[in-house]
């Protein structure tokens, strides 16, 4: 037996960095993965990949962010494969701007898709992850816990996300539901390549957000969230994981 034969698992952000490779680690333990992102292309080129290693995945494009999306969502995979056993909120964006300077667009953008995005996902997913004692892991960051400079809005949804989980964590104990985060910090994916910062950034301030250890790719917050979705995790909720290789130690 495989730790997820027979579960069915919904990842967000499987397109791409973390929640691709959280798609990739849990299928090849045995789940059916419900892939979801905005990025059609590589959604279809991660379900051929499972596909080709034995794994069962299907792809579906929402914008997480979009009114309805979270319930629409949910429907298509109970209509797919009738059960949720792990909710996977990966799904995430960050720009860089000084906090004076952030536009209320983007400030509104970054909390729609990062933290109203993940709430209304686990809104909808919650009766159903009820009926199957099932889990939630949400992204949040090194930014839940400590000052991102240039990363206001990005903070301050990365601090909704680590509250609204250990809300939910609380809430839902009693009914067999466990919430978790992982906060991943110095993770190589398409986040963090290519990002822009403001000119007069003071990168010995972002040196607070480098590893000590060096950056790692996506899978090693995968396994950690392949625990977490398990029955490995049985005992843990309302916990933040902080895979980040030292920032905050
Ligand atoms: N990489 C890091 O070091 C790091 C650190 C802390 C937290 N995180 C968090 O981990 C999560 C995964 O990030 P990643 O580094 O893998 O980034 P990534 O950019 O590689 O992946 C994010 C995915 O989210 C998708 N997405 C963006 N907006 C969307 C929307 N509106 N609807 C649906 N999908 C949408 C993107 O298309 C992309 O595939 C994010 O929530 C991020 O904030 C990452």
């Amino acid at each position: 037996m495989k730790r997820f034969d027979d579960k069915v698992v919904m990842v967000t952000g499987a397109a791409s960095g973390i929640g691709r490779a959280a798609a990739l680690r849990m299928a090849s333990e045995g789940a059916k993965v419900f892939c979801t992102d905005i990025n059609q292309l590589a959604l279809d080129e991660l379900v051929d990949e499972i596909s080709q290693q034995g794994g069962n995945a299907v792809a579906r494009v929402f914008d997480i962010a979009a009114v309805g999306a979270a319930e629409d969502c949910l429907a298509a995979l109970l209509e797919q494969w009738g059960r949720i056993d792990a909710l996977v909120n990966m799904a995430g964006i960050l720009r860089f701007a000084n906090a004076h300077e952030t536009p209320l667009e983007v400030w509104q953008q970054i909390i729609a898709v990062n933290l109203t995005g993940t709430f209304m996902l686990c809104k909808a997913a919650l009766p159903e992850l009820v009926k199957s004692q099932g889990a939630i892991i949400n992204a949040a960051s090194t930014a839940s816990l400590q000052g991102l400079p240039w990363g206001v809005a990005y903070g301050a949804s990365k601090g909704g996300v680590l509250a609204l989980t250990r809300s939910i964590a609380v809430e839902y104990a009693k009914r067999g539901v466990r919430a978790n985060c992982v906060c991943p910090g110095d993770i190589t994916t398409g986040m963090v390549q290519g990002l822009s910062f403001p000119d007069d950034a003071d990168f010995e301030l972002l040196s607070r957000i480098t590893s000590l250890t060096g950056a790692k790719g996506p899978e090693v917050v995968a396994g950690v969230i392949a625990m977490l979705a398990s029955d490995d995790g049985i005992h843990i909720t309302g916990e933040e994981i902080r895979v980040d290789g030292g920032i905050l130690a």
